[in-house]
């Protein structure tokens, strides 16, 4: 069932399902190997689906860790600025090699922000993954290392992704009615 505030599915489930097989090949043929310590981290709360899905599927040993940083000041508006909510805190962080795991990567700047910051941390490798990317949106200049597919300047909610803290539990990808949140 599609809810009414959906103005059209971008991404069916089956489709999500092919996306994530694929990144979790990549990521599989890239961290394999006995000197690797793949560390997932999750960026709260936006990447807790994708998450669940690439460390079910990821056949390399791998651990998990939690971030949560704020970037939008509300609705659709993103802050410019980047506070970290919750921070890392672990000890091995120089023998850790660090995916962070991402929803959508829009402006760039929480990306971009979040792998300058582990780096100086002291993780020895750093890299990104994002289940979606709006290039045409970015502030600053940021590539992924794994990007899940390209899409144009919508606003888009469901698989995690939410507006005003709804939608999140939706298994598919939609476009958000804009009435929804112009009015
Ligand atoms: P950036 O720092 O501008 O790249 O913002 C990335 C964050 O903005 C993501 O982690 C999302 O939380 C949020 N975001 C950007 N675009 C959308 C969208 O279309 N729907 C829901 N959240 C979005
Ligand atoms: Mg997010």
């Amino acid at each position: 069932m599609i809810l009414p505030e959906i103005e059209h599915v971008l991404i069916d489930e089956k489709e999500v399902d092919e996306i994530v097989s694929r990144l979790v090949q990549e990521i599989d043929r890239d961290y394999a190997g006995k000197d690797k310590k793949l560390l997932l981290l999750c960026i709260l709360k936006g990447s807790v689906v994708f998450m669940g899905e690439l460390m079910k599927r990821v056949t390399v040993p791998v651990e998990i860790d939690f971030m949560r940083v704020s970037s939008y000041a509300g609705g659709t508006k993103t802050s410019g600025t980047i506070n970290i909510i919750l921070d890392l805190y672990r000890k091995d962080l120089s023998s850790c090699d660090i995916l962070i795991v991402e929803d959508i990567v829009d402006s760039g700047r929480t990306l971009s922000y979040l792998v300058n910051y582990l780096r100086l941390k002291g993780a020895r490798t750093v890299r990104t993954v994002t289940l979606l990317d709006k290039p045409s949106r970015r502030e600053v200049p940021f590539t992924p290392d794994y990007c899940g597919k390209q899409i144009e300047d919508l606003f888009v909610v469901g698989y995690g992704l939410d507006y005003n803290e709804k939608y999140r539990a939706l298994p598919y990808i939609g476009v958000l009615k804009k009435e929804v949140y112009q009015s």
